[in-house]
C-alpha cells in the first residue's frame, strides 16, 4: 500500500460482491424497460463499467462531466457543467451513476437538470454515500456502501486527479491534503 494511503476501506472483493447484489437489483427492478445510465466523468467510470457488465438486461449509456470541487478536498457547492450528454432523455428510464454523494450539492444540481428534460424517471445509483456531511435534501436510491467522513480514493475517486486507478478504495492521509 502506497504511504500517501492510511488504510484499506473497500476492498476489491468486497466492490466486485457489491457490485454484483446492486446489478442483480437493477435488473429486476428495470425488467422490460432498457434504462439509460449516466456516467458522471470521471469519478464513476470504473463503477459504471463494471455494474453495466454485471448486468443482463439492455441497457443504454450516455456520459456528462460536471465540476464542484476545483483541486481540495471540500466541496465548494458550486457546480459546473463541463460536458452534457450526446442524446435527447426525453421518455427514458435515467439512471445517474455517481461514485460518491457528500453534500449532496452535485446530484441535486444534476437530477433537476435532468427532471427538466422530460425522462419517464430519473433515478441515483452511488458506490459510496457520507450521509453525515449532507447539507441539502437528497437521497439515492441505491447505494453501494454508507462511509463515516473520511476523505477517500481509488476506483475512480481521486485527490486532485491522483489515485483513479487504484483497485480498492482507500482512507487518503490526512497529511497528503493538509500540506
Ligand atoms: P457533493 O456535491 O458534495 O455531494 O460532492 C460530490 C463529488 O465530490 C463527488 O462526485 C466526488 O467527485 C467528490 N468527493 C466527495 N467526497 C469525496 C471523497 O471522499 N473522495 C473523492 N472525491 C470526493
Ligand atoms: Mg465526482
Amino acid at each position: 500500500m502506497k504511504k500517501d494511503f492510511d488504510r484499506v476501506l473497500i476492498s476489491k472483493e468486497q466492490i466486485a460482491a457489491r457490485v454484483k447484489e446492486l446489478a442483480a437489483t437493477l435488473d429486476r427492478d428495470y425488467a422490460g424497460k432498457k434504462p439509460l445510465f449516466i456516467c458522471i466523468l470521471k469519478g464513476s467510470v470504473m463503477f459504471f463499467a463494471d455494474l453495466l457488465r454485471e448486468m443482463t438486461i439492455d441497457c443504454e449509456m450516455d456520459f456528462m462531466s460536471i465540476s464542484s470541487y476545483g483541486g481540495a478536498s471540500k466541496s465548494s457547492g458550486e457546480v459546473q457543467l463541463i460536458k452534457d450528454l450526446d442524446h435527447s432523455i426525453s421518455g427514458k428510464d435515467v439512471v445517474i451513476v455517481e461514485d460518491i454523494i457528500d453534500s449532496g450539492n452535485t446530484l441535486s444540481y444534476l437530477k433537476r437538470l435532468l427532471l427538466s428534460r422530460d425522462p419517464a424517471s430519473v433515478k441515483i445509483i452511488t458506490l459510496l454515500d457520507k450521509p453525515e456531511r449532507r447539507t441539502v435534501n437528497l437521497s439515492s436510491d441505491y447505494v453501494g456502501f454508507v462511509i463515516e467522513d473520511e476523505f477517500v480514493v481509488g476506483y475512480g475517486l481521486d485527490y486532485d486527479q491522483a489515485y483513479r486507478t487504484e483497485k480498492e478504495i482507500y482512507v487518503l492521509s490526512r497529511s497528503v491534503y493538509e500540506k
